[in-house]
């Protein structure tokens, strides 16, 4: 990475006994789209208003382009911010909403009048300047919120769950829309949400949050391939989890009863471990035709036709159930009926080992 954006270091927050954050180490490239995935209260929002400002740290460092941040008041940060609750002035009319930071920098009053066409065209609502925010949508509302963010051309945009109040089909839409956004303006973005599939979506990369920490960064295919965690992996996608014990581990791979994969970190011989599959990488024969890396037996508990797929949920002999997904498209789904005896296979360059902790 070049120089990053912005640097965050050691960086915590606690609240009394409360550590909301606990040791947050982030570079952000420049122009890099970075979500924030994680369950609630795992300091997701913490950390965003440590970046804004409006939260101080309990320790460590933030920088933006070099500087540190903690000596300059949020109006003058170089950042703009959109937020869950659009909180927009709800006695300013629209144009005037977004002119607001325009004002709060001493931007001229032509100047600035130009600045809010523009920023109010980029987002689809020209020629509603004068309405009242209440007079608006959800999402003409986020839109606008979105606008105020973007007017004074911030070198950074922080977004907390901007889309949660929205409907699934506004949401998707809107998801495009700061996408689109962001690749024309190539503002930096972080964004939060807790939304696993939003985040694939739009991330260039993602950071996991549990627990005051952050898990771990990647890209969305780094994340959903090659999770370093049971969390992550769990957490991202849906998983299969096998639970055994570490055998004849090498440097990368590893068996856990009998099975091969792939194994994430340094995890001994006889460590409590887990062998994630995702259910599009286990594949379902009604017999063992042999010549696969790994088989596992078991009876058809429920098969689900979902139209482009099949999941099928299969209870092996040790109860464990483990979902397959055959894809439509397939040459042929399987004749299984529930109550069926069933072998799946899979690769092992398929499968992750992960420590079962
Ligand atoms: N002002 C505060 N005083 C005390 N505790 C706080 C404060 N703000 C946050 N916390 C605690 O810090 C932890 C992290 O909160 P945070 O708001 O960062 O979570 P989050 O990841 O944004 O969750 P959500 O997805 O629910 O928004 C939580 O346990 C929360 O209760
Ligand atoms: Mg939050």
């Amino acid at each position: 990475m070049t120089d990053p954006i912005l640097k965050l270091e050691n960086v915590r927050k606690s609240y009394g006994a409360v550590d909301a954050a606990r040791d947050i180490n982030l570079d952000v490239a420049e122009g890099e789209f970075l979500t924030f995935l994680g369950p609630s209260g795992s300091g997701k929002t913490t950390t965003l208003m440590m970046v804004a400002g409006f939260t101080q740290p309990t320790d460590g460092k933030i920088a933006l382009e070099g500087k540190p941040l903690d000596p300059i008041p949020v109006w003058k940060r170089d950042i703009g911010m959109v937020f869950q609750h659009y909180a927009l002035f709800p006695h300013m009319s629209v144009a005037q909403n977004v002119a607001f930071p325009l004002e709060m920098r001493a931007v001229a009053k032509a100047d600035r009048r130009k600045r809010v066409d523009e920023a109010m065209d980029m987002v689809g609502l020209a020629g509603f300047g004068a309405r009242l925010p209440k007079e608006l949508s959800g999402g003409q509302q986020q839109r606008v919120a979105l606008a105020r963010a973007m007017v004074f051309k911030p070198r950074l945009l922080l977004m907390d769950e901007p889309l949660g109040a929205l409907d699934k089909k506004l949401r998707e839409h809107m998801q495009l829309e700061i996408m689109h956004l962001h690749k024309n303006m190539g503002t930096t973005v972080l964004y939060v949400t807790h939304d696993q599939e939003e985040a694939l979506v739009m991330s260039d990369r993602i950071a996991v949050f549990q627990n005051g920490r952050i898990e771990q960064i990647g890209s969305p295919l780094a994340l959903y391939e090659a999770p370093e965690t049971k969390f992550v992996a769990d957490f991202i996608g849906e998983t299969n989890f096998i639970a055994g014990r570490v055998e004849t581990a090498n440097n990368s791979t590893a068996r856990v009863r009998g099975m091969g994969g792939q194994l994430a970190g340094a995890l001994d011989n006889g460590t409590a471990a887990v062998l994630a599959i995702r259910p599009e990488r286990l594949h379902l024969h009604s017999a063992n035709t042999g010549g696969h890396d790994n088989i596992l037996t078991g009876t058809v508990k429920e098969l689900i036709y979902l139209g482009q797929s099949r999941k099928a949920i299969i209870t092996l002999e040790d109860g464990t159930e483990v979902v397959a997904l055959e894809h439509a498209a397939q040459a042929e789904i399987t004749a299984l009926e529930p109550g069926h005896s069933a072998t799946l296979s899979f690769r092992s360059k398929d499968a992750r080992i992960l420590a079962d902790v």
